[in-house]
């Protein structure tokens, strides 16, 4: 059996949309997610799995979370599952994308700046600002456009 995660531990806690969560839940519909994930004060908490990527000096490179968060409504027609999110930061900016079953993975938000901080041994970054890729645009049916404000994540990683 897969152990539940440590919400405390390093991961990216994050509530993706307020308003889309919102409107799943208020249409009747359901936000599930999954046992390698956590659901923690409204937000999703997705472990961090792998940093070797990822160069703490420079902020560069990537660093890959697990579980998912799947939202289901409007019997079926709405069927969106956000997994497995990578965050890729280089020089242009950084941006997370995630996997989706049906459609592979998608860039879904570029970050905003954000200041690093320390909490104990992890590293964090909070409060980050997301803001929706135009790649991501059919997975809400075209709903929202590029650069519409998503919900600010929280960032936290093991120090090198
Ligand atoms: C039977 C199919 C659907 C119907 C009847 C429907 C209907 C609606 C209605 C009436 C609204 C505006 C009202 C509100 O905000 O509560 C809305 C908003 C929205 N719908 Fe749908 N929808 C359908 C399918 C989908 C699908 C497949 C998606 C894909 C994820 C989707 C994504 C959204 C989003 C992102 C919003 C805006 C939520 C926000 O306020 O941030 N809808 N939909």
């Amino acid at each position: 059996m897969q152990e539940p995660a440590d919400a405390t531990g390093p991961g990216l806690a994050w509530g993706v949309k307020a308003s889309f969560v919102r409107y799943v839940t208020m249409g009747g519909g359901e936000v599930r997610v999954s046992p390698a994930a956590a659901s923690v004060d409204g937000l999703v908490f997705f472990p961090l799995l792998d940093q070797g990527d990822f160069e703490l000096a420079t902020a560069r490179g990537t660093l890959r979370f697990g579980g998912s968060v799947r939202f289901t409504g409007h019997f079926g027609a709405l069927d969106l599952m956000l997994a497995e999110p990578w965050l890729e930061s280089d020089e242009r900016g950084a941006v997370v994308s995630v996997d989706t079953g049906a459609t592979g993975r998608v860039p879904l938000v570029a970050l905003g700046p954000a200041e690093t901080g320390v909490e104990g041994e992890l590293i964090v970054w909070r409060d980050i600002e997301t803001r929706m890729l135009p790649e991501a645009g059919p997975l809400f049916n075209g709903v929202y456009g590029a650069g519409e404000p998503f919900d600010p994540a929280t960032l936290r990683i093991r120090d090198l």
